[in-house]
């Protein structure tokens, strides 16, 4: 299996490029957004922000993965790190992966289409670098902006998990969001 994103290496799109996350990327910054109830209202890292230390050893973990891609979010102009985009658990077999997530950090940077532009490309690399023929994400049923991300990135809800999630004191349905690499998309 050959790694389609070695380090030292970008995707781009217009106005972002995307490479992997480095240990040396964990900043104080990138800690911060993980732990902040704007960002991680919907993330897992509201019940367990990990360490700076851990997340530096999970950055190098799979910097050398074909299967597990942890993409920094940068503004081509400046080369700011604005947030992740992860398209992991990754079956080469059967051709799919069952996730695509994402954030954006900085909150005054959010709300620019970023997202959407960011899972757009990052799609269009699972499709066409890695051959994929299917990518999934999950997304809880409250949460109006991913879902507006992922719509306009082409997916479509497949199925729903009833109750899956908990978040604050509630349980949630959680929504299964597919594209297929025959799919054109709108714009
Ligand atoms: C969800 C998130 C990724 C969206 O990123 P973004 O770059 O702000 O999204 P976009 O600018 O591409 O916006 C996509 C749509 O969502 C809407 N949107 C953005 N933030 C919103 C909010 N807080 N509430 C409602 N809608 C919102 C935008 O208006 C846009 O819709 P429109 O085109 O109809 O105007 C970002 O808010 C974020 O990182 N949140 C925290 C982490 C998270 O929840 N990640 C998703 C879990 S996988």
């Amino acid at each position: 299996m050959k790694d389609m994103l070695p380090i030292g290496e970008k995707l781009f799109s217009d106005r972002l490029y995307y490479r992997r996350i480095l240990p040396t990327d964990v900043t104080d910054e990138y800690h911060r957004w993980l732990g902040d109830p704007r960002v991680n209202e919907y993330l897992e890292t509201r019940h367990n922000c990990p360490s700076m230390e851990e997340m530096r050893a999970f950055a190098a973990d799979h910097a050398f993965d074909p299967a597990y891609y942890l993409l920094g979010i940068f503004i081509r102009s400046g080369h700011l790190h604005i947030g992740n985009i992860k398209l992991s658990h990754i079956n080469f077999t059967h051709q799919y992966s069952e996730n695509i997530s994402y954030f954006i950090g900085p909150v005054d940077r959010q709300g620019m289409g970023y997202a959407t532009e960011a899972v757009k490309r990052v799609s269009q690399f699972g499709f066409e670098d890695l051959g994929l023929l299917r990518i999934e994400a999950g997304a809880h049923r409250t949460h109006t902006a991913t879902r507006k991300v992922l719509e306009k990135s082409g997916y479509h809800v497949e199925s729903t998990c009833q109750r899956k999630m908990r978040r604050a004191g509630v349980r949630e349905d959680q929504l299964i969001y597919v594209r297929f690499s025959e799919e054109t998309q709108d714009e």
